[in-house]
């Protein structure tokens, strides 16, 4: 028998490339979302590239109730990934307590439930944010944590260090904490992509949808940093590659480490957003309209991670080239935007 994973936020962008990731490597997966940030049409997505449609339980974390009702369902779970979270970091700034309630609420419901029903592993998505403006490049998982600037932010360094003290109080569970860097793409298939609400805050879907012709332009927000070629530096990760990270990290776990794993998920290469505006060009073919604009209030000027400790602990490694998720991402945008 298939073993079940139960998957909060499953509908949403990194949940559903993650639940084809899962069901493509043999568990059976379960999605508990309460959409507030995603449809439910990304779950047929995922069942036309898999063949196989996640059961969906339309619930919010943060209600300690129905939760358990759904955990009661499906108490033969042998892991959850803990993806249900908001996560506009300037809305978090000027709504934090909807930001503490929803991302802590919800994580520290899971945990109980957990606890509860003897489901043993936790994967939480955590962040690169926690490293703040790191002082040494790459960063390593040892590299010192600096004080959130965000709500948002915060809601990862407390979320990481509740299940800590959750595993040290209750060793039964086992924690794995991924750090993002920057994911960005599509699934192959445009099946399954991001899908932003409103005019996007991200620079991936900001560039797609410029593309496409709904924005006029792109803003480059600064070309004075103290960087290669002045402009900021991220590490963007291939969604799908990221997505295989939690199957490894899950494995780990049910293969029997315990305690908390800390994992980066990156690629180990920084990319300029102007790099990546070139890299768009010879991907797609589409030539961007940009304006240079003041830099953004908070932007770290350079950040890319060391990702060796996966590689080494969970033997993942991101493998999709850059121009191909380029590639994946104006897929996506076309087939929102039904553009042949
Ligand atoms: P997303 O908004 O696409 O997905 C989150 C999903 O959680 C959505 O489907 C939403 O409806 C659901 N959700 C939110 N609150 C909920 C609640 N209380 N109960 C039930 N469902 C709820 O976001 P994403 O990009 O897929 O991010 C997933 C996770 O990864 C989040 O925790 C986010 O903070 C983290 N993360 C994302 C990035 C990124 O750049 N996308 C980077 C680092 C970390
Ligand atoms: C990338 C680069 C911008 C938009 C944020 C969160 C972080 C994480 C991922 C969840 C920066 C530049 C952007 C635009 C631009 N989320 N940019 N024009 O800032 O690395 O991280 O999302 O945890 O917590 O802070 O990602 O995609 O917003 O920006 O020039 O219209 O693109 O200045 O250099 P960021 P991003």
């Amino acid at each position: 028998m298939s073993q079940k994973i139960i998957v909060t936020g499953g509908a949403g962008y990194i949940g559903s490339h993650t639940c084809v990731a899962l069901i493509e490597s043999g568990f059976d997966v379960v999605v508990f979302d309460n959409l507030s940030n995603s449809q439910i049409d990304s779950l047929d997505g995922v069942a036309r590239i898999t063949g196989t449609r996640p059961e969906f339980i339309n619930v919010d974390c943060t209600d300690i109730t129905a939760l358990r009702s759904a955990f009661a369902t499906h108490r033969d779970a042998v892991g959850v990934i803990h993806f249900a979270a908001f996560k506009a970091v300037g809305e978090s700034v000027s709504n934090p307590l909807l930001y503490y309630r929803n991302n802590l609420g919800g994580l520290i419901n899971v945990l109980d439930l957990m606890r509860e029903f003897d489901v043993p592993n936790i994967v939480f998505s955590s962040s690169a944010t926690v490293y703040g403006v790191p002082e040494k490049l790459p960063v390593t998982e040892q590299t010192p944590l600096q004080p959130a600037t965000s709500p948002y932010g915060a809601t990862k360094v407390m979320g990481e260090n509740i299940i800590r003290d959750t595993v040290r109080a209750y060793p039964q569970i086992s924690a794995t904490l991924l750090r993002y860097f920057n994911p960005i793409g599509a699934h192959p298939s445009a099946e399954i992509g991001e899908l932003p609400n409103g005019i996007p805050n991200n620079l991936m879907p900001y560039i797609t949808q410029t593309a496409a012709g709904i924005r006029e332009y792109l803003n480059v927000f600064g070309d004075d940093y103290d960087t290669p070629d002045g402009f900021c530096v991220r590490d963007y990760i291939d969604i799908n590659d990221l997505a295989r990270a939690h199957v490894a990290a899950l494995r780990h776990m049910l293969s029997g480490a315990t305690g908390v794993g800390v994992f980066n998920l990156g690629t180990g290469q920084g990319t300029s957003v102007m790099e990546l505006i070139d890299a768009f060009r010879d991907a797609t073919g589409v030539d961007l309209p940009y304006r240079i604009a003041p830099r953004r209030a908070g932007d770290v000027p350079a950040i890319w991670a060391n990702c060796d400790l996966a590689s080494r602990v969970l033997n993942w490694r991101a493998v999709v080239p850059l121009n191909e998720t380029l590639a994946s991402a104006w897929r996506w945008q076309k087939h929102v935007s039904g553009i042949k």
